[in-house]
């Protein structure tokens, strides 16, 4: 049986420190592509996140990665928007309750937040950046539904165990990766990210 890395065609660096990211992006990635995340490359500092946004976030992550470690890479970022809060935490969804703060604090305080309010309407917004060859390509995916009451199901990570898309009763901590990633904000971008990647390769 040959080893796994005989079928790897190419080499790409996911900038992500995040294993529960990692392990979605595989999935999706498939084995044409060789992905290997923050840790795997030994970059262990955290890399700078200060844009307002999540597309100048996701490229100020992949660019940083490109120019130091002269590769192909893509970088995403997330946001967590909901109605009722005016689009908070929005591309600050990760230190939504503070500087170091865990996923049960962000969504402790996104509960806390939500207290009575009816208008419970929420989505996720995932921007991927790619550096292919020097060039720079953008992919968008988005999932709409709203925040439970309290949370639900252990599975996934960050926000999820608050957040029941459209057309499911379970939250995505319930529903599996597999569901998760067919219809995920990050599921989505990536899937227009594997096409193209498909279609240059
Ligand atoms: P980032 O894209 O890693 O900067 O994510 C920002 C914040 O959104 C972090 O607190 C993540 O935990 C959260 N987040 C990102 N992707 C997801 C997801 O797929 N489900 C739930 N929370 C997420």
């Amino acid at each position: 049986m040959p080893s796994f890395s005989v079928y790897c065609n190419m080499d790409i660096i996911f900038a992500t420190h995040n294993e529960h990211k990692t392990i979605e992006a595989r999935n999706i990635v498939g084995p044409n592509w060789h992905l290997k995340n923050l840790r795997e490359i030994g970059q262990t500092e955290e890399i700078p996140e200060t844009s307002d946004t999540l597309q100048g976030n996701a490229l100020q992550k992949a660019q940083y990665v490109a120019e130091k470690y002269h590769a192909n890479c893509f970088a995403d970022d997330t946001g967590l928007e909901i109605e009722a809060l005016d689009g908070r935490p929005g591309v600050y969804s990760a230190r939504f309750a503070g500087e170091h703060c865990t996923y049960a604090d962000n969504v402790n305080k996104a509960l806390a937040e939500m207290k009575g309010k009816t208008n419970r309407k929420a989505c996720f917004k995932t921007v991927i950046a790619l550096i292919l060859n020097g060039e720079t390509y953008y992919f968008e995916g988005r999932v709409d539904g709203h925040i439970a009451e309290e949370p639900h199901g252990d599975g996934g990570f960050g926000y999820d165990p608050i957040f029941i898309p459209d057309g499911y009763e379970q939250s995505f901590a319930e529903l599996g990766m597999d569901v998760k990633n067919k219809i995920s904000h990050r599921g989505k971008a990536m899937a227009k990210l594997v096409e193209f990647l498909n279609s240059v390769q």
